[in-house]
């Protein structure tokens, strides 16, 4: 609880710093805001922006099935009296009823099947719930008419591996590696679909690579939980490629940022667009950044090359979000990383328990 009172100020301070319109505040006071995948490592950040936002008057409805972790209690979500949390899957109807009884005006959609490997491993289920999961949301939002529909798209799965850098929204590839980039992608078709024919005011925000307070390190998760979880045993870090691949690592903050912002401008509708850091980390210097932070001392092992994993630059345009909703990322990534790291040391005891990896793991650089 004390940990997740610090959270919760790092995200109200998050806030102040942005220094936020006050016709945008005033949009958002009262307002009934559904977060499906709120628990998660980007929603669980999101809901306690939007806990603020809408105030005593408003609501933030939590829907997830916790199945990103192996506990059953939602630790994630901030106990604040706005937040309603309900424990439930996206593809059904028992739950999706329930939490569309309280006047939704705003969905912002992040649950999903998470992410590359996994739809690798469990091709099935990610179409599940990815897709039909989207489908039956999308439904449920255009009978309810909500004022909008905010999805969290992602930049792997709509530019591949061989756009040019830094990728703008105008390139999309048809060479995806994975069920989870194809399931992103077709969720932006549906979107795109529901805007065009039921004139649904959705927004398509592509993320790249999260990272930040909040995340668990797991056989699934991405990249930097799982580096400082095993830095800090002091193990050794996988690495799969050259390491002179690199990320656009986005600070969790500056997403939820983005995702704000999106639920006020409406420029943002019936549109996509990047949400990133617009800047290149290599995966080496990532490494010894962890490395030093941990004070760890093991060698890198180097691992063969995951088939799926073929990028080997990920650098994202962000143009277009600061001309249409006024992003602007505020953390760099020695700043992003102090955060995490701090998260790190504080949550311990919860990671040590939840982080989820079972023999003959993969790494994941994702
Ligand atoms: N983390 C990233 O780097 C990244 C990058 C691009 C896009 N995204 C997208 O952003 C969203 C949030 O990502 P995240 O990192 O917070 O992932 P996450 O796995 O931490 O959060 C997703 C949440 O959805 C819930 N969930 C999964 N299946 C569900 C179902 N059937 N019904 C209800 N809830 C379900 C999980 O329990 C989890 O809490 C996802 O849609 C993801 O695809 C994330």
């Amino acid at each position: 609880m004390k940990n997740m009172q610090k959270r919760i100020e790092s995200v109200e301070k998050y806030l102040n710093r942005l220094e936020l319109d006050s016709e945008l505040k005033r949009h958002y006071i009262g307002k009934s805001i559904l977060v499906t995948g709120g628990a998660g490592a980007i929603g669980s950040n999101l809901i306690i922006a939007l806990s603020t936002l809408v105030g005593p008057t408003g609501k933030v409805i939590v829907l997830d099935n916790l199945s990103s972790i192996k506990e059953k209690n939602p630790w994630n979500v901030a106990p604040l009296p706005n937040i309603m949390f309900v424990k439930g899957d996206v593809r059904s109807d028992i739950y999706l009823k329930r939490v569309f009884k309280e006047n939704i005006s705003i969905v912002y959609h992040l649950a999903a099947f998470f992410a590359n490997q996994n739809s690798v491993d469990y091709p099935e289920i990610s179409a599940e719930v990815d897709v039909i999961g989207q489908i039956k949301l999308l439904e449920y939002s255009r009978l309810a008419k909500v004022e909008r529909f905010i999805y969290a798209s992602s930049g792997c799965a709509i530019y591949g591996s061989y756009g040019k850098m830094p990728l703008k929204e105008d390139f999309i590839s048809m060479h995806l590696t994975t069920p989870y980039q194809i399931n992103k992608m077709t969720g932006e078709m549906y979107n795109n679909f529901y805007f065009h024919n039921y004139e649904l005011q959705i927004v398509n925000c592509r993320f790249f690579n999260s990272y930040g307070p909040g995340e668990v390190p797991g056989q699934y998760r991405n990249v930097i939980p799982n580096f400082l979880y095993w830095a800090l045993q002091g193990k050794s870090l996988p690495l799969t490629g050259t390491g002179e691949e690199t990320r656009d690592f986005t600070y969790v903050l500056d997403l939820v940022q983005g995702l704000v912002k999106s639920g006020y401008y409406k420029e943002a509708i019936g549109e996509n667009f990047n949400l990133a850091s617009g800047k290149e980390v290599s995966i080496k210097s990532m490494i010894n950044m962890v490395n030093e932070a941990a004070g760890n001392k093991a060698q890198i092992l180097l691992k063969p090359r995951r088939k799926w994993d073929t990028k080997p630059r990920l650098l994202a345009s962000i143009e277009k979000a600061n001309r249409l909703i006024h992003y602007e990322p505020l953390v760099n990534f020695e700043e992003g990383f102090r955060e995490t790291l701090v998260w790190f040391k504080d949550n311990w005891e919860i990671i040590e328990k939840l982080a989820d990896f079972t023999p003959g793991m993969s790494s994941a650089v994702g």
